[in-house]
């Protein structure tokens, strides 16, 4: 098994999105391991779009504490409804940041992230997880990542056992 997930164009962000998701459903269509999926997840989204960070911080009780991803070393503990990613597990919804600076209480785990995305992972009704992505550009994501980014993570929800 050698499976790459360079894509062919991603300058058209839908395009790329979605030759991304059809490669990714055939990829974890046999694994069930929630921690599995996660990580291959974040490399398999690393490798395609190259995003500057881009992990799963996990629900535990009234914290959120970080699970796989790639990039630079992060903050390990968030609790609900703190920062980007706390706030997108209370509302039950995804959060785009044109800025980082301006989102009141954002946890800078590093100085160059200058935008941002976070999608909650619904699973059985209940938030177990969110996936965060972060660019050093400003103003990088769009309701375009989060209409792909939302269906990659229903995708995750359907193929992991908790
Ligand atoms: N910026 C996030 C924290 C996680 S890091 O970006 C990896 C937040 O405000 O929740």
């Amino acid at each position: 098994m050698e499976p790459t997930f360079k894509l062919s164009n991603i300058d058209d962000k839908a395009s790329a999105y979605k030759e991304f998701i059809s490669k990714f459903e055939l990829f974890i269509e046999s694994e069930k391991n929630a921690i599995s999926v996660f990580a291959n997840t974040s490399a398999a989204l690393k490798e395609a779009f190259d995003f500057f960070w881009v992990g799963f911080y996990i629900v535990n009780k009234e914290n959120l504490y970080l699970g796989p991803f790639q990039g630079n070393v992060a903050c390990t503990n968030i609790k609900y409804g703190r920062g980007v990613c706390g706030t997108a597990w209370a509302k039950e919804r995804t959060i785009i940041v044109d800025d980082v600076e301006k989102f009141p209480g954002h946890i800078a785990c590093s100085s160059l992230s200058r935008s941002e995305i976070v999608i909650p992972v619904f699973h059985n009704g209940k938030i177990i997880a969110v996936l965060d992505i972060d660019s050093d550009k400003l103003e990088a994501f769009n309701d375009i990542d989060k209409i792909y980014l939302e269906q990659l993570t229903d995708i995750i929800s359907n193929n992991i056992d908790i």
